[in-house]
């Protein structure tokens, strides 16, 4: 499929070099989350994840904004007066990409916020991977200005994250915060300046292809799925976790990995990757 097929309305996608550009793509509307674009990302996520021209995925968007959000009007308007099943539908449609696809996905993630990022926005952003973000983004739990809970789940994402002091500051306060304070509120990896934003993701992206990719979808889920097990699940969890990585990996990157440092000493893990 072309990429410009994919995205339909309300989504972007571009290729370049192993990176899928997946932006929200609605710049009028400060990219707010609707639910045609609901089911638009639902779409291209799944496309994605069988694409060999997506090695890693990085969501940002289109304009001004990152994302303004769950959109006020299209979301909660127009579903207010719809049946319970109707409603049900829209918040499924929801969290069926920026939760569930997000969160367990099978290529890495990267968020690049490039400018707002209100309310709804912030699961997606948490559900990524990775983040990044510019100085100049201004984030915010402005649910409370207009007079609703951050619910969809973003208090349960920004508690993965966030401290609780700080998280419930936010949650009861509203106020607005920028790249820097995200970046020290855990909530980004790092907030570079706006012109260094795409060069600095592009530069993790690349680290990340460069990895044997059977292993790093097994690090990265296996770190997620622990988050919610006790320690004795996790040990059986990670040990049948580990073979069954070697079992699937197509390079025997762990054969390789041992022979190379023990048999022929010719590289060391502390300092960087087995040859591929
Ligand atoms: N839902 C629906 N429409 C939105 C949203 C939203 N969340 N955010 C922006 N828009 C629309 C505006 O209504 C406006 O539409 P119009 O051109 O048809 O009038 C257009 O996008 C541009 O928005 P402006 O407010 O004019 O843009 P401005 O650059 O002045 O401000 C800002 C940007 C600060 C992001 C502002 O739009 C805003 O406060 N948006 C709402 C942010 C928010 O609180 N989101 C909800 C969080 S809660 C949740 O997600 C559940």
């Amino acid at each position: 499929i072309e990429a410009s097929d994919l995205g339909g309305e309300n989504v972007k996608v571009e290729f370049e070099d192993g990176i899928a550009w997946v932006k929200l793509n609605r710049p009028d509307k400060r990219n707010a989350m609707s639910v045609g674009l609901a089911e638009d990302m639902i779409r291209v996520l799944d496309a994605l994840e069988i694409d060999d021209r997506a090695g890693v995925v990085i969501l940002t968007g289109e304009g001004e904004a990152f994302s303004a959000g769950m959109d006020l009007k299209d979301f909660f308007r127009a579903t207010d007066g719809g049946s319970d099943i109707q409603r049900m539908r829209a918040y499924r449609s929801t969290r069926a990409w920026q939760w569930r696809l997000l969160m367990h996905y099978a290529k890495p993630t990267i968020a690049m916020v490039n400018g707002w990022c209100f309310g709804g926005a912030f699961t997606p952003l948490i559900c990524c991977d990775l983040a990044i973000a510019s100085e100049d983004a201004v984030f915010g739990l402005s649910e409370i200005n207009w007079g609703v809970i951050p619910g969809g789940v973003v208090s349960k994402a920004i508690s993965t994250l966030m401290n609780d002091r700080k998280a419930m500051y936010y949650v009861m306060t509203g106020e607005k915060f920028g790249g820097k304070m995200a970046e020290q509120l855990g909530l980004v990896n790092e907030a570079v300046p706006g012109d260094k934003l795409r060069e600095r993701t592009v530069e993790i992206a690349r680290v990340l292809l460069e990895k044997n990719p059977t292993v790093l979808r097994q690090a990265r889920m296996a770190y997620k799925y622990v988050r919610e097990m006790t320690w004795e699940e996790s040990a059986e969890y990670l040990t049948a976790k580990a073979d069954q990585t070697t079992f699937v990996d197509p390079e025997k990157g762990r054969e390789k990995g041992l022979s190379q440092f023990l048999d022929t000493k010719t590289y060391r893990p502390g300092h960087g990757a087995y040859k591929r």
